[in-house]
């Protein structure tokens, strides 16, 4: 090819490139496989080798960043990088507000409200358009310049895309953060583990560990990225939010739940549906930043400290706090599952008191190296019980003292036994007390007959008393019975007996559920009931019957038959069913799309997304949250995300929206 050809063809290529590049890591929007990209790289990259200048600084195959460096140089910022006061309350908040007010005569003021990203800020310089400096913060003033490292990053634009045509300046100034994926971080740690090297605290170091790395290759390999958040130079933008929309246009990424708040109660309700997304989002996050949405009003009420008033980070309750494990117990379920249970020194773990937190097993206290007396680390993620995720060994006394699985059942006094090929102990003992007791909270539990008023506590009254032998009992309760005990007010007796006569109304789903037959949880006892429809019907299937229903496996069936077949529990039931009036299942025949696993991607015209998941499911589908094999079918709507590239490469079916709706009907 001639040097004029190859020009032409460069620039081309170089154009192409950089769409697909901003598409896939911008938009997350990919319209090419990784391997076409690749190939029309590696012909730029060919290109570039035979002429080598006509080589850019915005060619993607400058990408690679260079040589490694001995060491930074060091950048001064154009004004200063500003860090925020925190508020962990709408209190707090409202007390910020206070304070503005005080300060602008009462001026109305809106706000604009983004996520917290957990990474590292970095300010970005373009000249002309093209990148040319980009730097760590530093101590606010005088930053790093890792420019070499930034530019492996997909989602930082070499070349802006866009420049507003009435602005005449040369230099723009972008600043945001550099983040980690939680996935890029869970897959080197597993590397880092498999080759015996020690693992890294959280993504956020990882990402500021990552970017002062001396060699760009190595930074390119970890799949940083980058979300934009301030545009410091002026280009007639009037509000914070048309800074987030002037981003965009010059090609960068900016959180999609980004929003405009008109009042403080808005930017609460904002908080609490980005708290809601947080454990979904591919990234970490560690609260919301919110902003004086108007740029005057945000200058005019100036900086304290090293943060700006206009501004502040309303954060998450820390989901993580350090206590001491002052004893670990065994709690007996109701199969007779011995779980160890580390009882804790009273803690604050994301806004509750956290005084007990579950250890699984005995391989989870071997991998933890816990001990009693040691101090941890506990997470609560959710509403999840909490865990215990660390120990901090560093602080033992000497004096804490190993746990080891106890050999006879504290509760009855059976030898504990453990299967072949599981991890749990058991109490074999049908009858332990403590087994009973948790059969007995299982079966008034709220998925289960639902028994209001009847918790643990009455439970144990009424078993020490000898008022119940099995759940069968409760139904020949009488008020006599509950005012016998100690501390039971009459009026308290009657409700319940209300309550216990009003649950014997209940749905075969619930009815097998509260059984408690060993992996029949809701979703089997669900499948079971809509299959068989009777109650008589499921005591009579066969293990073969029960196999042939999808989702019903090899265990679970033989557990249900082997369940039925026990002389106790027919006893049992006998007694149960006759206080019961289980309510007839519906026979929908619309079930037409049971055992099939559907995923969506895009934006549906038709219908909300929420409300095409519902219908999935009302016709017997399953939703899934990601792409797999297991998956029948993708269905698409506009501007399709990543997960239709992903789908299509493993030959998964494809559907629009109108093909999934003549499928519904
Ligand atoms: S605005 C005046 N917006 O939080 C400071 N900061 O504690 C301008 N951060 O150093 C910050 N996400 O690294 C802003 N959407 C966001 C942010 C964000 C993360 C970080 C940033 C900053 C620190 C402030």
């Amino acid at each position: 090819m001639t040097k004029a050809l190859a020009q032409k063809r460069i620039q081309k290529l170089k154009k192409e490139i950089d769409h697909y590049r901003y598409v896939y890591h911008v938009l997350d929007q990919p319209e090419i496989s990784d391997a076409a990209l690749d190939s029309l790289k590696k012909e730029l990259f060919d290109l570039e080798q035979q002429y080598p200048d006509l080589v850019t600084s915005d060619s993607p195959t400058q990408r690679v960043g260079g040589k490694p460096l001995d060491k930074f140089t060091k950048v001064k910022h154009p004004t200063r990088m500003l860090s925020l006061n925190d508020a962990f309350s709408e209190e707090d908040l409202q007390d910020w507000q206070k304070r503005l007010h005080r300060l602008t005569e009462n001026a109305q003021l809106d706000f604009f409200v983004e996520p917290k990203l957990d990474g590292l800020a970095i300010s970005l310089i373009y000249e002309n358009g093209l990148l040319k400096i980009g730097a760590t913060r530093g101590n606010g003033l005088i930053g790093e310049e890792v420019t070499n490292n930034l530019i492996t990053i997909e989602s930082i634009p070499l070349r802006l895309r866009e420049i507003p045509e009435a602005t005449k300046v040369k230099t723009i100034e972008v600043r945001g953060e550099v983040y980690m994926t939680k996935k890029v971080f869970d897959k080197i740690n597993r590397e880092r583990q498999k080759a015996g090297e020690a693992i890294y605290m959280n993504p956020r170091n990882t990402a500021a560990g990552t970017i002062r790395q001396l060699d760009p290759a190595i930074v390119k390999s970890r799949e940083l990225r980058f979300s934009a958040y301030a545009l410091p130079t002026n280009l007639g933008q009037t509000t914070h939010q048309q800074e987030h929309i002037l981003l965009k246009k010059l090609g960068f990424r900016t959180d999609p739940s980004a929003t405009a708040a008109k009042n403080l109660q808005e930017v609460w309700s904002v908080y609490q549906n980005i708290q809601k997304k947080r454990d979904h989002l591919p990234y970490q996050i560690d609260g919301v930043v919110v902003v004086v949405n108007s740029n005057k009003q945000f200058a005019r009420l100036g900086i304290v400290g090293k943060a700006p008033r206009a501004s502040i980070a309303l954060k998450f309750p820390a989901e993580q706090a350090v206590t001491v494990i002052e004893d670990i117990v065994v709690q007996i379920g109701r199969t007779g599952a011995l779980t160890p249970v580390a009882h804790l020194k009273k803690v604050a773990v994301a806004g509750t008191t956290v005084a007990r937190a579950t250890l699984h097993n005995i391989d989870e206290i071997k991998r933890l190296n816990v001990k009693i007396g040691d101090t941890v680390i506990v997470e609560k993620a959710g509403d999840i019980i909490p865990d215990i995720i660390q120990v901090l060994p560093n602080l033992r006394t000497g004096k804490e003292k190993n746990f080891t699985m106890p050999k006879f059942c504290p509760s009855c006094g059976s030898k504990i036994i453990r299967h072949a090929n599981e991890v749990a102990y058991y109490c074999p003992n049908h009858a332990c007390f403590s087994q009973q007791k948790e059969r007995f909270y299982h079966f008034v539990s709220k998925k289960a007959f639902n028994i209001e008023g009847l918790g643990p506590k009455i439970i144990d009254h009424l078993l020490t008393a000898g008022l119940l032998n099995t759940p069968a009992d409760i139904f020949n309760l009488t008020e006599n019975d509950l005012q016998s005990l100690e501390r039971f007010a009459e009026k308290s007796a009657s409700n319940l007996i209300i309550a216990i006569k009003k649950s014997r109304t209940i749905s075969l789903p619930r009815l097998i559920f509260a059984l408690g037959i060993r992996h029949v949880g809701e979703q089997t006892a669900l499948t079971l009931a809509e299959k068989f429809l009777t109650f008589a019907r499921i005591q009579n299937a066969s293990a073969e019957e029960l196999q042939n229903i999808h989702d019903v496996g090899i265990i679970a069936s033989h557990s249900i038959t082997a369940y039925f077949q026990q002389r106790k529990n027919q006893i049992y039931l006998a007694k149960l069913l006759p206080h019961l009036i289980v309510q007839k299942v519906k026979k929908t025949d619309t079930k037409k799309l049971a055992g099939k696993y559907f995923l969506f991607t895009g934006t549906l015209q038709a219908q909300t997304r929420e409300d095409a998941k519902q219908s999935v499911r009302n016709n017997g589908g399953q939703v899934m949250s990601g792409v797999s094999k297991k998956l029948d079918y993708l269905v698409v709507g506009e501007k399709p995300g990543s997960k239709l590239l992903q789908a299509q490469k493993l030959g998964i079916k494809i559907l629009n929206e109108s093909e999934f709706l003549k499928l519904l009907n």
